[in-house]
């Protein structure tokens, strides 16, 4: 049994489809957290009965906040492990033959990843712990419409945010850097299964290029509809 989880947690292959694991659920999670999101465009109502609906049982909440706080540790871990064997195994990794094939996004995956991980972390602060900007935890409550039900609102929260340029520029930036770690991450991932063959190569391509974009433009829309005055502070 030792030996069996040795085999999957050790070796170079064993790490690549941990890492494969984890970034699918990651995956997952940015597309239905950008689709969340999109709901400040359908109103005040809509996103914040939304939220408290993902709130409503701590159980479930920090059941899911754990199992993606595991999935970006074994996400991180394995990257850093896979890139340390990577450099060990070819001690000229820096030479420029390896960039001859490399596209940007390939090359800069650890920088990218490590960006995204601070985001991450500032991102907790600013919108969950709200401890960047205590004044949103002045903002008074919402009341929903059909329970009557009290709960944080959410979408003053993110207009506010976003209507500092500062703030909505990092996010931005940020969403950038996503784009282009997932559009390479999504290949990897199809090379890793085994199904990026010659055939498919191309297609497989093009599909991460477009959920890539599919994630920035989702995300972006937010802080630029706030930026540009499209979303009223009450709607
Ligand atoms: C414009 C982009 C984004 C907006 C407007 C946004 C909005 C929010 C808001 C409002 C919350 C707090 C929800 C609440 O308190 O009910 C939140 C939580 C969170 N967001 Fe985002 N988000 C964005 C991008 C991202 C990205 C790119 C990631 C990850 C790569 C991410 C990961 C998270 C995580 C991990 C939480 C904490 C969830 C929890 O409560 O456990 N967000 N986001």
């Amino acid at each position: 049994m030792k030996t069996t989880c040795c085999h999957i947690f050790c070796s170079s292959i064993g790490k690549k489809y941990l890492m494969a694991l984890s970034g699918m659920v990651l995956l997952g999670f940015v597309l239905v957290h950008m689709l969340g999101n999109l709901q400040v465009f359908l109103g005040q109502e809509a996103i914040n009965a939304y939220a408290d609906k993902l709130q409503s049982s701590p159980a479930v909440l920090w059941g899911f906040r754990f199992f993606l706080l595991a999935a970006t540790l074994i996400h991180v871990l394995t990257a850093i492990s896979l890139v340390r064997e990577n450099r060990a195994a070819r001690p000229d990794a820096n030479g420029d033959e390896k960039f001859v094939q490399a596209t940007i996004g390939s090359r800069t995956m650890g920088l990218t990843g490590s960006l995204i991980f601070a985001f991450i972390v500032f991102h907790v602060l600013h919108y969950t712990v709200r401890v960047t900007h205590p004044e949103y935890q002045q903002i008074a409550h919402y009341t929903l419409g059909k329970s009557h039900k009290e709960v944080h609102d959410v979408y003053t929260m993110v207009i506010m945010g976003f209507q500092e340029k500062w703030i909505s520029a990092i996010y931005i930036v940020c969403m950038a850097l996503l784009c282009l770690h997932l559009t390479h991450g999504v290949s990897s991932l199809f090379q890793t299964l085994g199904i990026r063959n010659t055939t498919w190569k191309t297609n497989l391509d093009r599909l991460a290029i477009v959920y890539g974009w599919v994630i920035f433009i989702g995300f972006v829309s937010v802080p630029i509809a706030v930026l540009m005055g499209a979303v009223p502070p009450t709607g």
